[in-house]
């Protein structure tokens, strides 16, 4: 999933994302199934994916005691997918056990999914992080130190925005890898996120890969924007 442009599938159903993915018949794609599509169709969408040759990065932030989703990743890794992650929140017993899950339960021959931890959300806001979570200092302050617990908890990266990717690169390891959603185009309409950047910023900040939703989910002609997207992404002029 290096340097992967990930289109959010933010879709409430299996048919509204057989309708999206049409547009998308001769691309190998990498996709990102959130919560939404994953609580209402299970393995089915995975499958659905799959089956159409696209990579998976199964976002569905786990967070819970040390069993529970040591139990749960064991299963989601006989699905087959490429990237899986947990909230770093969730402490770095509860990560381990996360991959100790995986590694159970990936079979033999085959390649454990990436599993990666999610820092601070980028739609919070400092002011709602200091106020509603009740952590003092900058939102720079605890995604540093939730990736440090990620990395010393042996996960291969960290969702974070664009503002904290070099901190994470120049603190941690270049090899840590930092997935960054939050991306919008230049003047494009934020929604609920606060930390945002566009694809050319992300690519010369060293954002190892971009999630992007809206931008390309809502566009009228999803593929024109995706390839506008991806050559922003990839420095490529049209
Ligand atoms: O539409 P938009 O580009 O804002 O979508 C961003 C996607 O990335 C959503 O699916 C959201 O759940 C996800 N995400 C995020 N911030 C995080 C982790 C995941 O926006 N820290």
């Amino acid at each position: 999933m290096k340097k992967s442009l990930i289109i959010a599938l933010d879709f409430p159903d299996l048919d509204e994302t057989k309708r999206f993915l049409k547009h998308f018949q001769s691309e190998k794609l990498a996709v990102k199934v959130g919560m939404e599509l994953f609580y209402q169709n299970g393995p089915t969408i995975i499958s659905y994916v799959k089956e159409h040759g696209h990579d998976i990065f199964l976002d569905l932030k786990l967070h819970d005691i040390p069993n529970t989703v040591k139990m749960a990743m064991r299963g989601l890794a006989t699905l087959n997918v490429e990237m899986v992650n947990v909230h770093a929140a969730g402490g770095s017993r509860m990560m381990e056990a996360a991959l100790e899950g995986l590694d159970s339960g990936t079979a033999s021959g085959k390649k454990r999914p990436l599993c990666i931890g999610v820092t601070q959300l980028t739609s919070t806001s400092q002011k709602q992080m200091n106020l509603e979570q009740n952590i003092p200092g900058t939102l720079e302050d605890s995604v540093l130190h939730y990736a440090k617990l990620t990395h010393d908890a042996g996960l291969d990266g960290v969702v974070c925005s664009t503002h904290e990717v070099m901190s994470i690169h120049g603190r941690i390891s270049d090899q840590f890898m930092t997935v960054t959603p939050g991306i919008r185009n230049a003047g494009g309409q934020m929604h609920d996120q606060h930390r945002i950047a566009t694809p050319e910023q992300a690519r010369i900040i060293g954002s190892d890969a971009i999630v992007v939703g809206r931008s390309i989910t809502s566009a009228k002609d999803p593929l024109q924007a995706y390839i506008d997207v991806k050559a922003a992404w990839e420095g490529i002029r049209c």
